[in-house]
């Protein structure tokens, strides 16, 4: 990594810690390595990017049911799905510095890192084991999901049963996901338990390719549609060597990562699974799990296109999208640009002086029912707002002596500095009309 990369990833993690975004987990104790908690305010910016996934992929749309399955699964299910034999790389370590690399990073039969030598290679599997039940033996053996898809195909006979959808159409599901990851790093752009955004769309095997296509479209939309800047995102397809065991193509939307090699780090894959999962599960379980295609009068096992995206990773790319940092009035500044669908705070109620907070706590009550908002009476103004740019809170509601008399309140834009002054009486519908249309030139 270069000196600027690693100094705005530094500053990066700071800003989430010092605004509580995201936290080392068990950091008292040292720090358990690449798992985080998430924050009061990077909870609610989790939420509003879930939030925006679900509305964009199953509330809006008549083809497309949600689910929430299990994170510990059947064991067979894995058998089936081909996890329990592809999911592991062969790894070797180092016996002089101990380091521990995935065999297909080395080229010759010395450690890459100190020269030193190299056991036998050795699978690690990438599934996180545990055993349910009073028993510790083999037969207890169960998994936490790598991937929360599987329990869709598992499922896919008792959501045609319950909701009567006909193909093509899709199953879609957010959770969590467990990997036990050879190396982590880069924050929580790789981390060993982590969440997924996936859909699986089953269709007809001759409409796969036209589907394939139009998610990789409806995808990139929904990413611009969190503000993330054109230029920072990308699609790229895979190349065979590339492809995981179950899919015939597969592309990949891809973010400007700074640390990421080559430039670019992988937010989503959109693949076209063929009908390998559902004809595993219908071999493993012997269980029909076919589709009775009523036009034609046969039955069909689907292909399936998913496309299956991480919320840590999306939520990474947004905050690196939206910081900056930026000189105003001869002072710096570091600002969150995040669009105001997905900022945790929508406006902040500021009262000039410890004397005003009375009445401008009138004000944040007024708010409260209708928007996440924060009261700050401490320290500066200049101060206040900073916490907020910081932050990603697009308004600023400033509630000064003046007020005392007008009943207004001083509205300030957080990218632009602008500032409008407003009554009281018209500020929530002022305010609703900003977070539906945002803030125009002519305010
Ligand atoms: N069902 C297909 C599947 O799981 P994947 O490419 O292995 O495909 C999909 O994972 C997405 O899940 C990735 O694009 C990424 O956003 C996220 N993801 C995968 N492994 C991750 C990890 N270790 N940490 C954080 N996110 C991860």
């Amino acid at each position: 990594m270069t000196a600027d990369v690693t100094d705005l990833m530094k500053k990066l993690v700071s800003l989430c810690k010092r605004r509580g975004y995201v936290f080392q987990s068990g950091e008292i104790y040292g720090g358990l390595q690449s798992s985080w908690d998430y924050g009061p305010l990077g909870v609610e910016l989790k939420k509003n990017i879930e939030t925006s996934w679900w509305n964009f992929m199953v509330s809006a749309r008549p083809d497309i049911v949600g689910m929430d399955s299990a994170i510990i699964t059947h064991p067979d299910v894995w058998k089936a799905s081909g996890h329990l034999k592809n999911f592991h790389d062969p790894m070797v370590d180092c016996m002089k510095c101990k380091g521990r690399f995935r065999l297909d990073h080395i080229e010759g039969d010395r450690c890459p890192d100190c020269g030193g030598p190299l056991t036998e290679p050795r699978d690690f599997g990438l599934m996180f084991k545990t055993q349910m039940g009073a028993l510790e033996d083999d037969s207890a053996t169960v998994y936490l999901r790598p991937e929360t898809c599987q329990s869709i195909f598992v499922n896919f006979r008792n959501i045609v049963t319950a909701t009567r959808q006909k193909l093509p159409f899709g199953i879609a599901q957010i959770g969590k996901a467990f990997r036990n990851e050879i190396t982590t790093r880069n924050f929580i752009f790789r981390s060993r338990e982590f969440e997924q955004m996936e859909m699986e769309f089953f269709c007809l095997p001759e409409e796969a390719e036209k589907w394939f296509e139009y998610w990789i479209d409806e995808r990139m939309k929904w990413y611009y549609g969190l503000g993330i800047k054109s230029g920072n995102i990308r699609t790229r397809s895979h190349d065979d060597s590339e492809l995981a065991h179950y899919a015939n193509s597969c592309f990949d939307i891809e973010y400007t990562f700074p640390f990421a090699a080559g430039g670019w780090g992988e937010l989503e894959g959109i693949a076209n699974r063929t009908d390998y999962d559902l004809k595993a599960h219908i071999e493993e379980s012997g269980q029909d799990l076919t589709y009775l295609d009523q036009i034609n009068k046969k039955k069909v096992v689907p292909y399936v296109i998913e496309t299956s995206g991480g919320i840590g990773r999306t939520l990474l790319a947004v905050l690196l999208d939206a910081y900056r940092e930026e000189e105003v009035e001869g002072r710096e500044r570091i600002v969150l640009g995040l669009h105001r669908t997905l900022a945790p705070i929508k406006a902040a109620v500021l009262p000039l002086s410890k004397k005003l907070s009375g009445n401008a706590i009138e004000v944040f009550d007024l708010i409260r029912p209708h928007f996440p908002v924060q009261f700050d009476e401490t320290g500066s103004i200049g101060k206040r707002y900073r916490r907020m740019d910081e932050a990603g809170t697009p308004f600023c509601i400033t509630y000064d002596f003046d007020s005392l008399d007008d009943n207004s309140v001083t509205i300030r834009e957080r990218d632009s500095l602008d500032q409008i002054r407003i009554p009281v009486e018209t500020l929530i519908e002022k305010l609703k009309d900003l977070m539906d249309n945002g803030w125009s030139a002519e305010q």
